[in-house]
């Protein structure tokens, strides 16, 4: 069994997220989301419109996603691969380079982000639109 493991906040989940988690588990057999924790994201200055408990109800229901653990801070990555037995880690390309560290432990895999959508941009569009 090919196990993948990604990471990321999914916050107001959006087609670029869905896109990301179809092609990660197009890859092998049985995908693991790591999900930021409020609290670690408290810690990079970042608040999201959903708490960590409804954005992984969200990612569960999913069928691309076949397990959901926190991700609670930044260390935890190669703990996680050895203890998953992941063979392939991914992540959008806005980290490409970022994580080749983990490659002593299993592949490494920077997809294309979808272009022209973020929870960010769907955050602004919606604060002028509501202006
Ligand atoms: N992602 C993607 N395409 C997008 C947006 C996100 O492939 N258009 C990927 C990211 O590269 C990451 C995962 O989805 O691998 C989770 O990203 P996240 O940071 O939660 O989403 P963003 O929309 O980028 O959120 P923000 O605007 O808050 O940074």
């Amino acid at each position: 069994m090919k196990k993948i493991l990604t990471y990321g906040t999914f916050d107001l989940l959006h087609h670029g997220h869905i896109r990301l988690l179809e092609r990660s588990r197009a890859l092998g057999d049985h995908l693991t989301v790591a999900v930021s924790t409020d609290q670690f994201n408290l810690g990079k200055g970042k608040i999201c419109a959903y708490t960590y408990e409804e954005r992984i109800h969200i990612l569960e229901a999913i069928r691309y996603v076949d397990q959901v653990i926190p991700e609670t801070n930044w260390e935890q990555k190669i703990e996680d691969v050895k203890n998953h037995d992941i063979d392939i880690f991914v992540i959008g390309d806005d980290w490409e380079g970022e994580f080749d560290f983990l490659k002593k432990y299993c592949q490494v895999l920077y997809l294309p982000r979808t272009p022209d959508i973020s929870t960010t941009q769907v955050k602004e569009k919606l604060a002028s639109v509501n202006k």
